[in-house]
């Protein structure tokens, strides 16, 4: 359903619940390791908090991506031809399509699309004012249960590029981000095409230190993740006895981030009360590191056709071509 224009951005929300973080938090710390799905870090302090980690030094990420959409901007432009409409999944601050944009030729329009609804409009707004004669959409919604898109935004354009930079597939195990991807291929549609970031393997120290930054940013988004749960559940974690951790898993080849309890405490979320042990800790996100193959191999799987491979020059990170069978 469409709302009124706020400033030359369209919004949208899909009918879909962007989730249920009373339920979600509830069944998380009820498992065996506890855990709270990636998606809860993002209201808006948590959006800001993570783009404020992703510009710190120890976090590689952007400068890699950043620099392979800069070198070779011309060469993938050139592969994507003309009048492509740009769809971003997860779009959070939207810094990296502007690359992107800047070398297409004749981009049909841009589509944000974030459960971070506030933040997202934002970003496009600020967007808005670099492309002022694009389209620029934004829906709210949830990439896991996505609709066809509202149709005012679908008759944007035929050719469409699904764009998932960030490493944000390595977010998920191997299994869900196949799922993702088909839901991606459906989402571009014949003869569209899927450009998506993956983080490649390297040493554990660096992919881990990506996660923990000597600034303690990452530490207060994850506070800021308990604060939330606080508010909008009625969870009662004492932030004083929580501390933020990262940790490299070599055998899952990836690293891993969590909340670590500094006590024998219990939390109660509603009618629940979960016992969490001194030490215990409750995982918040997983960041898998692929070698391009295996990337390639996993988007095979998902039924799309690698079609472009970039690597940075120090070869930390790549970003694929899919075209959708
Ligand atoms: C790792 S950030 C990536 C941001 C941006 N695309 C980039 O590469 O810089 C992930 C983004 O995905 C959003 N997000 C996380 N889970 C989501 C979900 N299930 N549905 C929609 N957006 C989600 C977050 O709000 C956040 O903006």
């Amino acid at each position: 359903m469409a709302t009124p224009r706020a400033s030359g951005v369209d919004q949208y929300e899909m009918p879909v619940e962007a989730g249920d973080f009373r339920a979600d938090l509830t069944e998380g710390l009820g498992a065996d390791p506890k855990t709270i799905p990636f998606k809860y870090l993002f209201d808006r302090r948590g959006s800001e908090l993570f783009d404020l980690q992703a510009q710190q030094p120890e976090n590689y990420i952007g400068e890699s991506e950043n620099e392979i959409y800069s070198y070779f901007g011309p060469d993938i432009a050139k592969s994507l031809g003309p009048g492509v409409l740009v769809i971003e999944p997860g779009s959070g601050s939207c810094l990296k399509v502007g690359s992107l944009l800047d070398v297409l030729e004749k981009p049909a329009g841009y589509v944000a699309l974030d459960v971070s609804k506030e933040f997202m409009i934002r970003s496009v707004e600020i967007l808005a004012e670099r492309y002022p004669s694009l389209p620029l959409v934004c829906i709210a919604a949830d990439y896991f249960h996505l609709e066809p898109l509202p149709g005012p935004v679908a008759a944007l354009g035929e050719k469409r590029l699904v764009f998932f930079p960030g490493s944000t597939i390595g977010r998920y195990d191997r299994g869900v981000a196949v799922e993702l991807l088909r839901s991606f291929r459906e989402l571009a549609g014949e003869g569209g095409k899927i450009m998506i970031g993956a983080d490649l393997r390297k040493s554990p120290e660096i992919a881990r230190d990506a996660h923990h930054d000597k600034a303690q940013v990452a530490d207060r988004l994850h506070l800021n993740l308990l604060q939330r749960a606080n508010r909008e559940t009625g969870a009662d974690f004492s932030l004083l006895k929580f501390r933020y951790d990262a940790a490299y898993n070599d055998d899952e080849n990836r690293a891993e981030t969590y909340i670590v309890s500094m006590a024998s405490q219990k939390v109660t979320v509603g009618e629940r009360t979960f016992a969490i042990a001194n030490g215990e800790r409750i995982r918040t996100s997983v960041a898998y590191q692929y070698t391009a193959e295996q990337f390639q191999e996993m988007a095979e799987d998902a039924g799309c056709r690698p079609v472009g491979l970039w690597l940075d020059s120090r070869q930390y990170f790549s970003v694929h071509l899919l075209e959708v069978l």
